[in-house]
């Protein structure tokens, strides 16, 4: 399924003392999305897969090379391929989010995504970015350093990607269907996995349980990703330290922990030295769960480390993990992230964003059912950023209706900030302010344009830690706190020297972020929550970035095999 082509592009660099010759690959991947039977807990249902692999292929590739993904919907759902953190320069046709880039790929039909990595290394990810499809749809991105350049620490002797999913033993479709009839919460997941296998604390899960071999003395890079819908998830290895030295792509300030946490969405590379006695150890996630009152998937998925000389099959050794709402633990760990060297950050800012992001209820429209209202109190639940649920149009793709013009389908009138001002923490929020408003508005940026964004956690229904995610760029995350943003007070804490670089942001529970980047990429850029389930309530909005001057500043044009609606 898989060709490298070694021929195209030659980019020479020369320096003063020397000139070296560096061959950017094009690699072809053909995925074939098709349903396959998969057995977990005690049950076989039919998936929906890539190549009928679950989790899909991974695709390795080096900084600088081309990607062209060859995909064929072979399967009974309109379906589209998102490459989680690519920043998709000038090629936003190939960046994938259903009704945003492009419409959906509909059975039967294909299309090819074609992109290049520009100056990004370490772990990405790629999923399905239509219903919950990417439940199953998933598999690993993983970006080498350029040809002639290495990782700024000890290469690694080993290198493994541990993805963390969620599993239903029911039709991951039909799960958010049932909840978009019923207006009430999804139901949860019945598991966890590492690289699919939910691990031995689950019924007819061991014998696939994940092996990772490691030899005594050896160090490994564990690049972790979070791939579950809804679940930030605490990641840890029984009795080893983790070094982190990445995350979303982007080399850190290393730092030791014992416990990682990752919103869905975030990757993290650590180093982890076999420095134990050579026995078995338990590699092990489970929930992060910061909203109160809302049921989740409690359970615990496990892989083993095992050190390869080991002589007995003895139990492996179990590691302690955080409470299941154990934020002190998720600040302590966010606050040690700092961009590897210090790195240039906008300082003076042309457009200053505040939004709110959070849950609300919508009242039972008049004509529905009681079943169709199952949400608390009778209502329906939903979600928005500035009190606008975000609305996916259905006749053309966001960028299409941009990019030829046509009237109808998105305004620009994305506010700046939400409408009102409340105590968006605080606990008494008026019952009014529950209730958001439908629509399908973009925020419109120059290109160049510095743009700073508070993200505003808001006490309505719950508050929660949100991953946020934004598509086609990474932004410096500058500041993080809780309770209200406070400009005046908390401005000068900032930080402009080594902020870490990501493209998604755990926004603390009842508290806020305030990230940075420059509108260098034309483009229509979703940002989202990437709890799956927050998605379909509309806890998104979408940025529209204008060309600049020049090729090099301006919007491809869309590929002829861009799928029509
Ligand atoms: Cu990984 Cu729009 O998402």
């Amino acid at each position: 399924m898989t060709t490298v082509h070694t021929f195209s592009i030659l980019l020479f660099f020369c320096s003063l003392f020397s000139a070296s010759l560096i061959i950017a690959k094009v690699q072809h991947h053909d995925f074939v999305i098709q349903e396959t039977p998969v057995k977990r807990l005690c049950k076989t249902r039919n998936a929906i897969t890539v190549n009928g692999m679950f989790p899909g292929p991974t695709l390795e590739v080096n900084n600088g090379d081309t990607l062209e993904v060859k995909v064929h919907n072979r399967a009974r759902y309109n379906i589209t391929i998102h490459w989680h953190g690519v920043r998709q320069i000038r090629t936003g046709w190939a960046d994938g989010p259903e009704f945003v880039t492009q419409c959906p790929i509909r059975p039967g039909k294909s299309y090819t995504y074609r992109f290049t990595i520009q100056g990004q290394e370490g772990t990405l990810w790629w999923h399905a970015h239509s219903s919950w499809l990417r439940a199953t749809v998933y598999g690993a991105l993983i970006i080498h350093p350029t040809p002639g350049s290495s990782f700024p620490f000890p290469k690694p002797d080993r290198q493994t990607a541990l993805m963390l999913g969620e599993w239903w033993n029911a039709n991951p479709v039909d799960v958010i269907n049932q909840a978009t009839r019923t207006g009430a919460a999804p139901n949860i997941s019945d598991a966890y996995t590492i690289n699919g296998q939910p691990g031995d604390l689950y019924n007819c899960s061991t014998k696939e349980t994940v092996v990772v071999p490691i030899n005594s003395g050896e160090t490994s890079l564990l690049r972790v990703i979070n791939a579950a819908l809804n679940q930030p998830l605490f990641f840890t290895v029984a009795n080893h330290n983790l070094t982190v030295v990445g995350a979303d792509a982007s080399y850190l300030k290393p730092f030791t922990t014992k416990v990682l946490m990752l919103g869905p969405g975030q990757t993290t590379d650590v180093l982890l030295t076999a420095d134990q006695p050579p026995k078995r150890y338990y590699i092990a996630a489970r929930a992060y769960q910061s909203a109160q009152n809302a049921p989740f998937d409690n359970t615990t998925t496990t892989a083993i480390l095992q050190y390869k000389k080991k002589t007995t099959t003895s139990k492996p050794i179990m590691p302690a993990l955080p409470a299941f709402n154990d934020t002190n633990s998720v600040t302590s760990f966010s606050r040690k992230f700092k961009s590897l060297r210090n790195v240039v950050v906008p300082k003076t800012i042309d457009d200053n964003l505040f939004f709110t992001i959070g849950l609300g209820l919508d009242n039972c429209p008049k004509k529905f059912p009681k079943s169709r209202c199952q949400g608390l109190n009778g209502t329906r639940f939903t979600a928005s950023m500035n009190n606008v649920s975000f609305v996916l149009p259905s006749n053309f793709s966001l960028l299409q209706a941009h990019s030829n013009g046509i009237p109808g389908v998105f305004t620009t009138e994305f506010p700046s900030k939400p409408p009102v001002k409340f105590d968006y923490t605080g606990n008494n929020i008026s019952r009014a302010l529950f209730q958001p408003v439908k629509g399908t508005k973009l925020y419109k940026l120059k290109y160049g344009s510095r743009v700073q964004v508070v993200l505003q956690d808001t006490n309505i229904v719950t508050s929660e830690n949100h991953p946020i995610h934004l598509h086609g760029y990474d932004f410096y995350i500058v500041g993080e706190g809780f309770g209200n943003f406070n400009p005046k007070k908390d401005t000068s804490k900032f930080n402009l020297v080594d902020p870490p670089l990501r493209n998604t942001v755990a926004v603390p529970v009842n508290g806020w972020a305030v990230i940075r980047f420059v509108a260098d990429n034309p483009g229509v850029w979703l940002m989202h929550c990437h709890l799956d389930v927050h998605i379909k309530w509309g806890l998104a909005m979408a940025f529209l970035v204008d060309n600049g001057v020049g090729e090099l500043e301006t919007l491809e044009a869309p590929p002829h095999d861009l799928p029509i609606c």
